[in-house]
């Protein structure tokens, strides 16, 4: 918004806003940012032919819904994947958790940034991870997902993405999340060639079923030489913010290039990491302070969204700094992100 020539504020889960919008703006492209999106209207586009929907309209849809894109994972591609069940009510979800065990991982079946997710260790708190995915859900009465807890060694995305020269690589970016929402991520995670080899292949296969053109990110957990597929983004992924410090052409220009047909090329410059400022209040136009400071940090940059309203924890922005090694980048990005403090509200 803040770049474009023009912009529109509508409800994107809205599908005749949607719809409208694009008669009146007859775009070429049509790049969804978000998942809470009317996917009826995109696939309703895509069969009027006028503009071309990235990647497509099924890719979007498939992959809002944690249950569209684990059938199609698990069951129709053979991806190793955690032991998973869908439930409806509460009676169904301690019928899956008989099968499935403790610990386990319910989210609902829609929603995003660990949003409504619990991490259950006995059966006497699945009542209340059932109604914390009811209430934290990006819709209400919603089906919800047990998975088994995999006790990963670390976690990667794996930018994946497909070009008109085919399919492409990012180096694998490493991530700690708290709560199910990243707080910072590194690149490249070092890991064993045999299980990067594995990411890949299994990232191929995926992205290759979704098809359309564009930056893809997929999640994997890595324990030992296993890799198993979590879940992928048709679209930049936020953890791959560090990509706008690490390698020359950042997700973004990566996506956009892909779009476009032109070539693309994912290389790495070095060692780097991310930390995500987050807000501590809920206010209206926060206002931010230790700018000075955190910029001093040597070979660091910093992001500040520009976000209008900040949210309890919401990610208002996010520091990057490159060193000679992954640990010292993040000592450095942590550091950054100290130095920043929301200092006050417009009134
Ligand atoms: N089955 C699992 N076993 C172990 N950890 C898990 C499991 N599922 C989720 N997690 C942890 O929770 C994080 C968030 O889960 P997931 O990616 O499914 O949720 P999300 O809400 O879609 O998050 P985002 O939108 O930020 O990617 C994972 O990155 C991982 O750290
Ligand atoms: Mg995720």
């Amino acid at each position: 918004m803040q770049v474009a020539h023009r912009s529109h504020v509508v409800d994107m889960t809205d599908a005749e806003a949607l719809l409208a919008l694009v008669a009146r703006e007859r775009p070429h492209f049509v790049v969804p940012e978000i998942e809470a999106i009317a996917t009826n209207a995109l696939a309703e586009l895509e069969q009027q032919g006028s503009c071309t929907v990235i990647p497509n309209a099924r890719a979007v849809a498939l992959t809002m819904n944690r249950e569209g894109i684990r059938r199609l994972a698990a069951e129709e591609l053979g991806l190793r994947c955690s032991p998973y069940a869908f439930a409806n009510g509460l009676a169904a979800l301690e019928e899956a958790s008989r099968t499935i065990g403790f610990p386990c991982v319910i989210k609902p079946v829609m929603s995003s940034s660990g949003k409504g997710q619990s991490l259950v260790q006995n059966a006497g708190d699945l009542a209340s991870a059932w109604e914390k995915a009811q209430t934290a859900g990006r819709v209400q009465g919603q089906r919800v997902i047990i998975e088994g807890f995999i006790d990963f060694d670390f976690e990667i995305t794996l930018l994946t993405v497909r070009a008109a020269q085919g399919t492409v690589f990012c180096a694998p970016i490493g991530h700690r999340q708290e709560a199910g929402d990243y707080v910072e991520s590194w690149q490249p995670q070092p890991m064993a060639e045999k299980a990067l080899r594995k990411a890949q292949e299994m990232a191929k296969r995926v992205t290759d079923a979704l098809g359309g053109r564009g930056i893809f990110g997929v999640e994997f957990f890595v324990r030992g030489d296993e890799v198993y597929f979590s879940e992928v983004s048709p679209r930049p992924h936020d953890t791959g913010m560090v990509t706008l410090m690490s390698q020359r052409q950042s997700e973004f220009d990566l996506h956009l290039r892909a779009i476009l047909g032109l070539p693309v090329n994912p290389g790495l410059y070095g060692p780097t990491a991310s930390a995500v400022i987050r807000a501590e209040k809920v206010g209206w136009g926060p206002q931010y302070a230790g700018l000075a400071e955190a910029l001093a940090v040597a070979d660091s940059d910093l992001r500040l969204f520009g976000k209008p309203q900040a949210d309890k924890l919401r990610r208002l922005g996010v520091a990057l700094a490159s060193a000679e090694t992954v640990d010292e980048a993040l000592a450095r990005a942590r550091l950054v992100a100290s130095h920043v403090r929301v200092f006050g509200y417009a009134s």
